[in-house]
């Protein structure tokens, strides 16, 4: 099939519209998602109740203040298959990750490592190892990090990982380097059967891939709500705790996780909400969750169904473009082409990487100075190295299959003579 049949046959089409788009293709659905209208609506309309009803918002809001990060976590059960009370939003992704390891990392006798994968992202390792150190822990004791060597990790090696001395487990659902989409549901199973907590960062797949962490026994998890989910700039982040560890201590309290009826006695001693609402910090930060409300009506009405399946349809066909046209030009795949193996965006080795990010990040334009580096590296005819890759992100919400095909194009014009 064509791209224009594929647009033509397209049921989430017309939200292309609601965007605010630059005049170029936007590739970075995995990094900040753009503004949609709905998000500036509802960006708006608290901003006005904030200019009207001063403190009085907590509870005379539209959606009171006071319940705003559960009623917009609520909005995401359905997205990540969670159950009433298991969501929240609060703080970063990173603090979240602070606070779920706190509590779920318990070193005792010999069960003292966290297991994770060699692609982890930055700030995710950069909070286990902190982790690990406050536990009286030395991180190059107790970090496993499964797949050292090979991008594509194996799930039967992090499952070979799991053994007596691992404490916690702590992986992506897609892995931000490579695109691939780990088996959440049987890395879960496996851990519970050993008894070690299973927790997952899910940044790069919310509003993409659905999942279902509550039936699949996912202990917790942590994820970014401005990537697919378009919440904007600085929107806070969401924590799931499943409902079996709803009496796991809260291991970083503040005033708003406080039992909510009672939060504003400021009584001395923490107790905690029952459910996620418990493990929020301070003051919610309502301003920038406002976004999120207006872009998960429309990631609801969408539905996640829809969305998965027009993603994969996609980066499937992304895949066979490279095939026709880019493999000649030395464009190699890295994120596994099964369907339930990849994510929303796809990563491809080329020598002339850096090149590559750079033309799609200013709007594919070829300039002399850019086809002339390209060419170069090109003719040193040295092949790409595992760190060549270039990420790219098509989102269903804002993709057509025409502006998929565009850029297999551009790509070619760019790396070919
Ligand atoms: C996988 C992953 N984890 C964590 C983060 C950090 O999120 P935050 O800046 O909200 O702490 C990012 C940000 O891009 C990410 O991609």
């Amino acid at each position: 099939m064509n791209a224009a049949s594929m647009d033509e046959k397209d049921v989430l089409k017309k939200y292309k519209e609601e965007f605010y788009l630059p005049d170029y293709l936007y590739y970075e659905a995995n990094g900040l998602g753009p503004m949609s209208r709905r998000s500036e609506a509802t960006l708006n309309r608290v901003a006005e109740e904030w200019k009207n009803l001063l403190v009085a918002g907590w509870f005379a809001g539209e959606v009171p203040w006071f319940y705003y990060p559960e009623r917009i976590a609520a909005m995401e059960e359905e997205l990540v298959g969670a159950k009433e009370k298991e969501l929240i939003i609060n703080g970063t992704t990173t603090t979240n990750i602070h606070s779920v390891l706190a509590a779920f990392y318990k070193p005792w006798g010999k069960r003292t490592k966290i297991l994770c994968d060699s692609q982890i992202f930055s700030s995710d390792r950069y909070a286990v190892e902190a982790q690990i150190r406050l536990k009286g822990q030395d991180p190059d004791d107790d970090l496993i990090l499964a797949g050292i060597g090979n991008p594509i990790i194996s799930e039967d090696e992090i499952i070979d990982w799991m053994s007596e001395e691992v404490a916690l487990i702590f992986l992506p659902s897609v892995v931000h380097s490579t695109g691939q989409l780990l088996d959440m549901e049987r890395l879960a199973a496996e851990a519970a059967k050993r008894g070690i907590p299973i927790g997952f960062d899910l940044s790069h797949s919310a509003g993409v891939v659905p999942c279902k962490l509550h039936d699949w026994g996912v202990d917790f998890a942590v994820w970014c709500n401005y990537k697919y989910l378009n919440g904007g700039l600085g929107c806070p982040s969401t924590i799931f705790i499943h409902e079996k560890n709803f009496d796991v201590p809260v291991a970083m309290p503040g005033w708003h996780g406080y039992v909510k009826d009672l939060q504003f006695r400021k009584l001395p001693h923490f107790e905690a909400e029952r459910g996620a609402g418990g493990w929020q910090h301070g003051s919610p930060l309502i301003l920038n969750i406002a976004p999120l409300e207006g872009a998960l009506d429309m990631v609801r009405e969408a539905g996640i169904d829809a969305i998965r399946k027009k993603s994969l349809a996609m980066t499937g066909y992304f895949m066979e473009l490279i095939d026709e046209k880019l493999a000649k030009l030395g464009v190699e795949i890295l994120t596994p082409r099964e369907d339930d193996r990849r994510g929303g965006h796809v990563t491809i080795l080329h020598v002339a990487a850096s090149e590559i990010t750079d033309f799609l990040d200013s709007g594919s334009r070829i300039t002399d100075e850019l086809k002339s580096a390209v060419r170069e590296k090109m003719a040193s005819g040295k092949p790409a190295g595992k760190d060549d890759q270039v990420r790219i992100s098509f989102s269903p919400l804002y993709f057509s299959f025409e502006d998929v095909y565009m850029t297999a194009q551009n790509l070619e014009q760019l790396l070919g003579d």
